[in-house]
C-alpha cells in the first residue's frame, strides 16, 4: 500500500493517502534517525532521506490540518512557537579582528612575540601558526558530554546564543555521538554554511514555490539554521566544518593542528586546505594559494584565519574585549563591479546623522545582488564628485555595506549636476547642520524628529540590546502612529492598551498576548545591555561592557557620569582611564547625561525594568578580582602585556596611573617615580615576586 502511495507525486495526493503516506513517512524517518544517529550506522544515503524528510515537509505543507498524524515534526517535538530558548555561553564566542595587508599581519606577529617573553628574548625560536580558511558562515557550539550531543547554540552576542539543537541534529555531518575517546565535556566550535550549489537549488526551489529567496549562502544559511521547525531545517543541506574548542574541563590538545586532527577522529569534518606554516612568507603563500582557488571551492570564504599553534601560548595570549589575541583574519580583497547610480537618497539615523545612500541599477557583486550603496557624507560625495546618472564602482567586502569606490567619468552622461546635501531634513524638515568638526550633517528635529525616534526605538529593541522578540521596526512605527509608543518606557506599559492593540490590521488577542509576553521577559536586563540600549553615540556593545564592568551597578554608572561632566573630576579621570573608551566617545557620554530630556526618558524607563548589576565570571577564588593593579618597571618573568591580560582575566582593573583607588601597585626592575608616589598615597607596594606568589605561582 504505502509503496504505491510512494509513487504519487504530493500534488495528486487525496486527502485520505495523504495522511497515510504522512504516518508512514513518519515511522520510517525516525527509523532512520535512530539508525543514523543513535547506531551510526545509516541505511539510506543522504538524499534518500532527505527526499523522505522533503515530501513529508510538502504534504504538511499541503494539509496543514494533518501535521498532527504522527509527522516527524511532532516526532521531534520541537515547534518552540515562542522562538529559541538563550543559552548562555560557558566561554564567550569571540569575533576575529582583521587584518587587509603584508604589512598590517607582520604587526600582528610581530605583536604576539612581544607579548610572549621567551619569543621577545629570542627571536630564533619559531612561532608556528596555523593557516585555515575563513568560512563565510555562521559560528555554531556544540557542547557534548561523556561523547554525546547535548546542546547547540548560536553565537548570538557572544555570551547568549540562541539553542539550536534540535535543528542541528537535522544536520548530516555533525556528529551526534563522537567517535573514538573524546573528553568528558568538550565543548566544539565551528562554522555552519551552506555549499554554493546547495544554495542555487535552495533559491530555485524557494522561487518555484513562491517563497523568498536569499541573497547569498550565508543569509540562506542563517534562515534555514533559525527556523522554528526543525523539519524545514532538514531539508536544508546545512553543513558544518569544526576549527575550534570553547569550554573544557582538561587540557584537549598541545597544538592547533593536534586538535584539528581530534576534531577529525571524532567524527567531524575540517577543512582541507588548512595548513601548518613556519614563518609569516608561508602564512602569505597560503593566502595567495587559497585566494586563486577561491572561486573553484564550493563554499564562500571571505579570507584566511591565522592561529598560534602552540595552545599553552593561545592561553597565555588571552584575549582583549572581542577578539583574541592568538588569532587574527586575513580578509581578502573587497569584490567590485560597475553600475548606474540612479538616484540619493537620505536617511536619517537615531543619533541624527544624515547619510546619503545610493540606490543603483541592480547588480551582482560576488554572487550578491547589490542594489544600494552607502555614500558616507557629503565630504565623500564631494571628493569623489559622484552624480546622479553616473557611472560607479561599487565594491562590497563581507558584511559591510557595500560602497561606492569610484566614478568613471568617461562614462558620465552630460547633463549631470553636481550632488548638494540637503539643508533641512528629510523627514521633519528642521534644520540639518554641521559643526566644523564633524563631517556629518545632523537634524537638529532631535526628539520631535520622527525618524530619529524611530531609529532609536528600534535599536532599544534589537538583539543585542533588549532583544524583544515580535516588535520590530513595522510594529514600532504602527504603535507610534497610534501613540501607544513614544519613548522606551513605553514600551513597558504596552499591555494597558491590549484593546487597541488587538485591534490593530494583523493582530489579535493572541499575537498580543505573545508579544507582551516577549516584553515582560524583557523587564529584567543586564547593565551591559542596558547600556547599550541607550543608543548614545559610539557606545556599542563593547563600550557596554567596559562601562558595566567598570561601574558595575545602573546607579553608580549614572551618577558617575554625571559628576564627570566636570573634565577635571575623578570621575571624568576615571571613565577616560578605561582602556577602550577615548576622549571623543566620554564626550558623547557625558553629553547624553547632559540632556535633560534623556534624563527624565531613564527615570520613567528605570520604573518599569530591573537592571541587573554587572557580575564578574566566576574565577576560582582570585585574590585580585575586582582590585585596582599599576604595574611600573621591566618585569623578569613576562611581559608587560602577559602581565596586564593575566590580571585582567583574573578581574582586576588594571591602570596606566596611579591614584588614592589604586588597590596594588607591582614594581619590576627600573621602575621610576611612581614607586615614590605610590608610597605618599598609601598604597600596597608589591615585588615581582610578592605578584606572583598573590597569583598563586
Ligand atoms: S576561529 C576565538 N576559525 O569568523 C576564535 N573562525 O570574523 C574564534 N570563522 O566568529 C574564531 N572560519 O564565525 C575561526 N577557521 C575559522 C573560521 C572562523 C570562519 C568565523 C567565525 C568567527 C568569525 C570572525
Amino acid at each position: 500500500m504505502s509503496r504505491n502511495i510512494r509513487g504519487i507525486s504530493v500534488s495528486d495526493l487525496t486527502e485520505v493517502n495523504a495522511g497515510l503516506e504522512l504516518k508512514n513517512l513518519g515511522h520510517e524517518i525516525a527509523m532512520h534517525d535512530e539508525a543514523y544517529h543513535r547506531n551510526d550506522a545509516p541505511i539510506i544515503s543522504d538524499s534518500e532521506y532527505d527526499a523522505l524528510r522533503r515530501r513529508s515537509h510538502e504534504i504538511e505543507k499541503r494539509f496543514s490540518h494533518l501535521v498532527n498524524l504522527g509527522s516527524p515534526s511532532k516526532a521531534v517535538g520541537a515547534l518552540v512557537a515562542a522562538g529559541f530558548e538563550k543559552v548562555a555561553h560557558n566561554k564567550p564566542m569571540l569575533s576575529l579582528d582583521n587584518v587587509f595587508t603584508e604589512e598590517q599581519l607582520g604587526d600582528f606577529l610581530k605583536g604576539v612575540r612581544r607579548f610572549l617573553k621567551e619569543l621577545k628574548d629570542d627571536t630564533d625560536i619559531p612561532l608556528d601558526m596555523v593557516a585555515e580558511p575563513k568560512i563565510d558562515g555562521l559560528s555554531l557550539s556544540l557542547s557534548y558530554e561523556k561523547g554525546r550531543l547535548v546542546y547547540a547554540a548560536t553565537r548570538g552576542d557572544g555570551l547568549v546564543g540562541e539553542d539550536v539543537t534540535e535543528n542541528i541534529k537535522t544536520l548530516k555531518n555533525i556528529p551526534l555521538i563522537l567517535k573514538g575517546s573524546a573528553p568528558d565535556v568538550i565543548e566544539v566550535r565551528g562554522e555552519v554554511y551552506l555549499t554554493k550549489s546547495d544554495f542555487q537549488d535552495l533559491n530555485q526551489r524557494q522561487s518555484e514555490s513562491g517563497d523568498k529567496v536569499f541573497a547569498n549562502p550565508r543569509n540562506a544559511a542563517a534562515g534555514s539554521l533559525r527556523q522554528l521547525d526543525p523539519n524545514v531545517t532538514a531539508t536544508r543541506p546545512l553543513k558544518f566544518f569544526a576549527y575550534a574548542y570553547g569550554n573544557t574541563l582538561e587540557p584537549v590538545a598541545e597544538s592547533q593542528w593536534e586538535f584539528l586532527e581530534f576534531l577529525k577522529s571524532w567524527g567531524f569534518s575540517v577543512n582541507p586546505l588548512t595548513r601548518l606554516c613556519q614563518s609569516q612568507s608561508d602564512l602569505i603563500r597560503a593566502y595567495n594559494k587559497i585566494f586563486e582557488q577561491r572561486a573553484t571551492l564550493d563554499y564562500d570564504i571571505d579570507g584566511m584565519v591565522y592561529k598560534v599553534n602552540n595552545i599553552t601560548w593561545q592561553e597565555r595570549l588571552g584575549a582583549a574585549s572581542r577578539a583574541p589575541r592568538w588569532a587574527i583574519a586575513h580578509k581578502f580583497p573587497a569584490e567590485r563591479a560597475q553600475t548606474i547610480l540612479k538616484s540619493i537618497n537620505i536617511q536619517v539615523g537615531r543619533t541624527g546623522t544624515l547619510t546619503p545612500v545610493a540606490q543603483l541599477h541592480p547588480v551582482n557583486v560576488g554572487g550578491v545582488i547589490v542594489t544600494n550603496a552607502t555614500l558616507h557624507n557629503e565630504d565623500e560625495i564631494e571628493r569623489k564628485d559622484i552624480r546622479i546618472g553616473d557611472t560607479v564602482v561599487i565594491q562590497r567586502a563581507g558584511d559591510v555595506i557595500p560602497q561606492v569606490v569610484e566614478v568613471l567619468r568617461t562614462k558620465r552622461p552630460k547633463s549631470t549636476v553636481p550632488f548638494k546635501m540637503p539643508k533641512i531634513c528629510p523627514i521633519c524638515k528642521r534644520p540639518a547642520v554641521r559643526t566644523q568638526d564633524e563631517a556629518a550633517r545632523r537634524c537638529t528635529g532631535g526628539l520631535v524628529c520622527s525618524a530619529q525616534a524611530i531609529e532609536r526605538l528600534k535599536h532599544f529593541v534589537s538583539r543585542g540590546a533588549f532583544d524583544i522578540e515580535g516588535l520590530g521596526g513595522k510594529n514600532i512605527i504602527v504603535f507610534r502612529e497610534n501613540g501607544l509608543i513614544k519613548e522606551p518606557a513605553d514600551i513597558f506599559r504596552l499591555h494597558i492598551h491590549s484593546d487597541v492593540i488587538e485591534n490593530l490590521e494583523g493582530w489579535g488577542e493572541k499575537s498580543a498576548k505573545k508579544l507582551f509576553a516577549a516584553i515582560e521577559k524583557r523587564r529584567r536586563i543586564p547593565l551591559a545591555r542596558f547600556i547599550f540600549a541607550l543608543g548614545i553615540r559610539q557606545a556599542g556593545q563593547a563600550t557596554g561592557q567596559l562601562l558595566a564592568k567598570r561601574y558595575v551597578s545602573y546607579q553608580n554608572w549614572r551618577e558617575a557620569m554625571i559628576a564627570a561632566n566636570d573634565c577635571k573630576s575623578d570621575a571624568y579621570f576615571e571613565l577616560t582611564d578605561i582602556d577602550g573608551v577615548g576622549h571623543s566617545m566620554a564626550e558623547d557620554i557625558i553629553e547624553f547625561f547632559k540632556q535633560s530630556y534623556n534624563i527624565k526618558a531613564l527615570e520613567s524607563l528605570t520604573q518599569q525594568i530591573n537592571i541587573e548589576k554587572y557580575v564578574e565570571p566566576i574565577r576560582q577564588n582570585s585574590q585580585i578580582s575586582g582590585k585596582s593593579i599599576v604595574f611600573t618597571g621591566t618585569l623578569a618573568s613576562v611581559t608587560r602585556g602577559e602581565a596586564k591580560a593575566r590580571a585582567e582575566s583574573m578581574g582586576a582593573r588594571v591602570s596606566g596611573s596611579l591614584s588614592k583607588s589604586t588597590d596594588f601597585i607591582i614594581v619590576g626592575v627600573d621602575a621610576g617615580g611612581k614607586a615614590k608616589k605610590a608610597a605618599d598615597l598609601g598604597v600596597s607596594i608589591l615585588s615581582e615576586s610578592d605578584w606572583l606568589r598573590l597569583l598563586g605561582e
